[in-house]
């Protein structure tokens, strides 16, 4: 029999301080900045779903490719019974490691996002008959406490979500997710890879303009949660390639100057024309990197996988020992 449990560790009113604190913090710093976890509301989260279909979005099919020529490997290298995904999303390329993973008994998908846990369930439900679904609204950054489930785990990390993290947060990150480890759990990770100019900005900057409407979306979610008058129309889309840092970073360029009031917070912003916000980073990674990171978080890495065209990453690490 199978069975679906939504736990939400994250109250409302612990969301909405968060927010607060993140708007507060971010949009007065020198340069602005927002945290990108506010993104997925219900609508960025079907926004994002948008975006993973759109041709110019390698990383999705990248990953997806990798996943169904090595999930038998993944398999057998874990022989997990539990699987955690932090943020998992619509959990759609999950569907390859849930059909493979023979022994799995749990899955546990987390992710801040409350509607694409419920949507993701309503399918997982239906196609794993036999699999106990425990989803956590949780925000993986921040003491994330997992249920007590059967092991070996397995937690992935899919979607390169952890370039979404400053180096500074993955750091902190991965030593958190080391310590929910124990011998023979396992970590899945997926990473884009460093490559071509051209190929990067245009999977951050479509020609259909989606990912320039999931970008604003932040700004929509600043204005009901907080009571803002933003109007996404009086920003522009921006996506550039930092060559040094090897993130592509994403900004959201005031047309004029304009001043933003923020009741919730007491706050009114000030942009002056062609100010730019940042509102998320997406760092590309080399095998080099992954492993060192890895290996600073006490975490090894066992196996490197590729796409055949060589776009993106997935790696398989384990706890060192002792
Ligand atoms: N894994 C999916 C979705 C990637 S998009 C894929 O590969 O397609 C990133 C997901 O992480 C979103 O669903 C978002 O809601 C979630 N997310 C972002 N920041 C988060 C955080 N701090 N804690 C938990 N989930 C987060
Ligand atoms: N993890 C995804 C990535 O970095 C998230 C993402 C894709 C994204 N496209 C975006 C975030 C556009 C903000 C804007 O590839």
């Amino acid at each position: 029999m199978s069975t679906f449990q939504v736990t939400r560790t994250l109250p409302a009113d612990a969301t909405t301080a968060a927010l607060r604190s993140d708007v507060s913090h971010g949009l007065g710093s020198e340069p602005k900045q927002l945290p990108p976890k506010w993104f997925y509301d219900a609508r960025g989260s079907d926004l994002f779903e948008e975006i993973t279909r759109l041709p110019e979005y390698y990383p999705t099919r990248a990953e997806r490719e990798i996943l169904i020529a090595r999930a038998a490997d993944i398999a057998t290298a874990t022989g997990a019974r539990t699987l955690v995904e932090l943020g998992s999303g619509s959990s759609e390329k999950t569907r390859y490691l849930l059909d493979t993973l023979t022994g799995l008994e749990v899955y546990v998908p987390v992710d801040v996002s409350e509607s694409a846990l419920v949507q993701a369930g309503e399918v997982l439900l239906a196609d794993h008959p036999d699999l106990a679904v425990h989803a956590l609204v949780a925000d993986f950054q921040h003491g994330l406490v997992l249920p007590e489930t059967p092991g070996p785990r397995l937690v992935a990390f899919l979607g390169g979500t952890m370039g979404n993290l400053l180096p500074a947060e993955r750091a902190a990150f991965l030593g958190s997710v080391r310590a929910l480890l124990s011998p023979g759990d396992a970590l899945l990770l997926g990473t884009d890879l460093v490559k071509d100019e051209a190929t990067l900005v245009a999977a951050y900057d479509d020609s259909a303009g989606v990912t320039a409407a999931f970008n604003k979306n932040v700004l929509a979610v600043l204005d009901r949660e907080l009571g803002a008058d933003f109007d996404p129309e009086d920003f522009d889309h921006v996506a550039l390639w930092d060559a040094e840092h090897e993130w592509i970073e994403m900004r959201l360029r005031a047309r004029t100057a304009l001043t933003a009031k923020i009741p919730a917070l007491d706050m009114a912003v000030s942009f002056a024309a062609g100010e730019e916000m940042r509102t998320e980073v997406s760092a590309k990674f080399r095998q080099e990197s992954v492993r060192a990171e890895l290996a600073a978080a006490g975490l090894g890495l066992r196996h490197w996988w590729t796409d055949s065209a060589g776009r993106f990453a997935l790696s398989l690490a384990f706890p060192d020992s002792g």
